[in-house]
């Protein structure tokens, strides 16, 4: 049979997979949490402080959101039935989407299965237009930072451009950006700038008002402008005296933002926000919101709350809580010669190790000691700038930030 020898070369792949040490099925299975602070995750009856979560702010055990969720799945089930269009709508998402626009100081926003569906429908839909008959031109140019997420890097695959019609800009060189944006000066109607606020490797953030500078430089060398598309999925809710992200630090607005529910808004699910008539048009064109459920009633009625806690107090005791967390651990980490990979001023904070062989056996040392954290190794990193990314949370307490310090320090003077 023919499809036995398909077979068989996937199984060849996942012996190259193997063999290369870069496996990502053998998951660890978390089976509860404590009710300690912070929370414990439950591995083979063994407790585990967790150092590696997106869940910035704690919130993904939080109480208001876990009866956000029982309210909103009592009183509309557990699914939502269909697609947005068709019968899946509920009041949820809307009040959701409202709070999610308000949040970013924008007109709508939309709700989505992820972020991952938002970047690929913003980015297709913005630079082709939905199908044959769209009256949006097609002759555009997507231009990307070389680092940003496979989201946006699989948006643009997807979007099935001509090769002259994508480019990449040097990771946080506008000044390499304002030279693509010259030498195709007048070459397109439309030019997308597509990068992400927060970078997930080393906590870097992209400086959006030095990027917006130089989209203001070119904007009249095409005759629809240059749009600006941020993914702030690690900046938005976690980043900023108020949570607003990469925008807020770097004081500027997005034509078009992505975020996540699903790491410092402690739900799941992605969203896309922005001008009426943009959320109108990517509300009748994305594939990925037409075409696919959006995230359940109780996930919606779990995020709705997370928002109303930014409107509180709470949400601004849980940044600064945040930022003591990170600034203690950067003295700490200091304190005891570590050295980190960056500069960064988010919870991500990677602590550089360099080897790979290294990195991995501080890794399996911490998991030991029952800390769990990530190592980061080549091609993700560079050759040589193997790390352990630490993300820092706050739901960890001083305590433990100290704690995990110490097993850090002990693990180092063994590998
Ligand atoms: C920068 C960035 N964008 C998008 C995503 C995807 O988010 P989601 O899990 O909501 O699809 C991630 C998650 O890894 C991310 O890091």
């Amino acid at each position: 049979m023919p499809k036995t020898q398909f077979y068989s070369s996937l199984q060849k792949e996942i012996e190259r997979i193997d063999s290369s040490k870069s496996s990502k099925r053998f998951e660890r299975v978390i089976e509860s949490f404590t009710s300690e602070n912070p929370p414990r995750a439950m591995i083979q009856g063994k407790p585990y402080l967790i150092f590696n979560s997106n869940d910035y702010l704690g919130l993904r055990l939080h109480p208001a959101l876990r009866a956000g969720e029982e309210r909103a799945s009592q009183a509309f089930g557990s699914g939502p039935g269909a697609v947005r269009f068709i019968s899946g709508t509920l009041s949820v998402h809307r009040e959701l989407e409202k709070k999610i626009a308000t949040f970013h100081g924008r007109d709508d926003a939309m709700v989505l299965s992820s972020a991952f569906a938002a970047n690929m429908a913003t980015i297709f839909c913005l630079a082709k237009g939905q199908n044959k008959d769209a009256l949006i031109s097609s002759n555009s140019l997507v231009i990307s930072d070389e680092l940003n997420h496979r989201s946006i890097i699989d948006g643009v695959r997807v979007s099935g451009l001509e090769s002259h019609q994508k480019a990449i800009f040097r990771h946080f060189d506008a000044e390499h950006l304002s030279q693509v944006l010259q030498e195709n000066a007048g070459k397109f109607d439309r030019v997308i700038v597509v990068t992400d606020g927060v970078f997930s490797m080393l906590g870097e953030y992209q400086d959006l008002s030095k990027i917006q500078h130089v989209i203001a430089q070119h904007d009249t060398s095409f005759a629809e402008g240059i749009l600006l598309v941020v993914d702030d999925a690690h900046g938005a809710g976690a980043f900023g005296p108020t949570g607003r992200g990469t925008e807020e630090v770097s004081g500027a607005k997005a034509d078009v933002l992505v975020g996540t529910l699903g790491k410092a808004f402690g739900a799941d699910g992605g969203y896309i926000t922005g001008d009426q008539i943009m959320i109108d048009y990517l509300r009748e064109s994305a594939a990925t919101y037409i075409y696919s459920n959006s995230v359940s009633p109780g996930t919606a009625g779990a995020a709705l709350e997370a928002f109303k806690l930014f409107e509180g107090e709470e949400g601004g005791r849980l940044l600064q809580t945040s930022q003591d967390n990170i600034a203690l651990f950067k003295r700490l980490a200091s304190e005891k010669g570590f050295e980190l990979a960056s500069e960064s001023v988010h919870p991500i904070q990677p602590l550089l190790i360099g080897d790979p062989a290294k990195a991995k056996a501080v890794t399996l040392g911490l998991f030991e000691r029952g800390i769990i954290v990530t190592n980061i190794n080549y091609p993700v990193v560079p050759k040589g700038r193997d790390e352990i990314r630490v993300q820092i949370s706050a739901s960890h307490t001083p305590e433990s930030i100290q704690f995990f310090v110490e097993k850090v320090d002990e693990v180092l003077k063994t590998v």
